[in-house]
């Protein structure tokens, strides 16, 4: 393994608490020296352990930042086993591709190289920027906040990542790129204020694109619209001569304020690894039944909504972190639609990401088939009838 020593052993976590415009501090990420009966083993180099900080839980206004995770009360909360922190943490953290980015800016480590890398999560936490999404940024201080960001525009930040793509990059180039590291998946993407003062994820497209997967992208998104699925505000723009998706930020209300948000797969109790294969649809309604506020409607129907618009434009990597819910300190709510993006088939079957139909037992997969019989021999798991799910597709 390249050395990667002097990674930090804790980062504080700032919150916007709900309605507010400024962050405060919450509490601490630690790695805690004594800890060594629990497995080194954790992806992503923890366990990073969490404390509230007595400020913060004596704050008339603290919520919790996820509560079946880490509840409102003091002392250090472990993360479940095999996870490098509690999840509604790593959800605020890069993926690959801003993964990718900080390993070349860090370490100049790129490819099969940086492959060998041994980068903790923590270090990717304190090393992207900090306009991230939902309402969390970490921090090396827990007194005052420093903003991590850079200002660019489209075409700027565009060339950057281009450069990122060729070998070429600039250390200049490199600290522009660094605002959207924040942002997951594994696209390239930036993040861009428009005229009307919104902030948008720009989407880019790779010369190496097999299919033009901006438009495609695009195009699915606006299928969802049409059939009255909710999904931000999208639209193509050109830059560099080629189209870039921007995509309306639904953690960002415009007016200053940012929604705290956790991923499918946090709520599912899931990690990276463990997602692939056990991300099941019906296990997500039943914590959406748990945790959404009372009167929150037909979660059933809307998920089997979701699901079936998925099927019908392709898009088979609708995957645990390809959903989200949006966490006021008490209930979850589904976020918008997002990634809804036709992809490549070989042959004439699909599997979706997650499973549509229920398991039969804790240790069997459920149907994944991307047909209309899964959907309507699962309708019952979605609390529809059968005749209502053939209607729905
Ligand atoms: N409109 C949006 N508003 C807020 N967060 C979003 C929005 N769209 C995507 N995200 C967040 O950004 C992450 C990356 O976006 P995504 O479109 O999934 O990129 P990729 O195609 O690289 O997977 C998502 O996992 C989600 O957390
Ligand atoms: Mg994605």
């Amino acid at each position: 393994m390249a050395s990667t020593s002097n990674q930090p052993r804790r980062a504080y976590v700032w919150v916007w608490l709900p309605g507010r415009t400024e962050p405060v501090f919450a509490g601490a990420l630690e790695s805690r020296k004594g800890q060594t009966a629990r497995s080194r083993s954790a992806q992503g180099g923890g366990p990073f352990d969490f404390a509230y900080s007595p400020a913060y839980l004596e704050r008339p206004d603290a919520v919790s930042l996820y509560s079946p995770e880490l509840p409102l009360e003091g002392g250090w909360q472990e993360p479940a086993e095999e996870r490098s922190m509690a999840g509604c943490l790593r959800d605020a953290g890069p993926d690959s591709w801003g993964q990718r980015v900080i390993d070349d800016r860090l370490f100049g480590k790129r490819g099969p190289a940086a492959s060998a890398l041994d980068v903790d999560d923590l270090t990717y936490l304190l090393e992207s920027g900090s306009n991230r999404i939902g309402a969390l940024d970490f921090q090396i201080s827990n007194t005052e906040y420093v903003a991590r960001q850079t200002p660019a525009t489209l075409d700027e930040l565009h060339q950057a990542a281009q450069s990122f793509e060729d070998g070429t990059l600039t250390a200049e180039l490199a600290v522009a790129l660094t605002e959207g590291t924040a942002v997951g998946g594994a696209r390239p993407k930036v993040i861009v204020t428009g005229d009307d003062g919104r902030e948008y994820i720009a989407k880019l497209s790779l010369s190496t694109d097999p299919y033009p997967v901006v438009k495609a992208e695009a195009a699915g998104m606006d299928i969802a619209r049409r059939v009255g699925i909710s999904v931000p505000q999208t639209r193509i723009v050109q830059s560099m001569g080629r189209d870039v998706l921007l995509v309306e930020r639904f953690d960002r209300p415009g007016d200053g304020t940012r929604r705290m948000m956790v991923s499918a797969l946090t709520l599912l109790g899931l990690s990276d690894f463990l997602g692939a294969r056990w991300s099941s649809y019906p296990e997500l309604l039943d914590k959406l039944h748990q945790l959404a506020a009372p009167g929150a409607g037909s979660l059933g129907r809307a998920l089997l909504e979701r699901i079936i618009v998925n099927i019908l434009i392709g898009n088979t990597d609708d995957h645990a972190r390809n959903h989200a819910v949006f966490w006021n300190g008490r209930h979850v709510e589904l976020t918008p639609a997002y990634d809804l993006c036709p992809q490549l088939r070989m042959g004439w079957e699909a599997n979706q990401a997650m499973d549509i139909g229920r398991a039969a037992s804790s240790t069997t997969q459920g149907t994944r088939a991307s047909n209309r019989s899964t959907i309507i021999a699962a309708a019952a798991d979605y609390g529809v009838t059968r005749t209502e799910a053939a209607d729905m597709f």
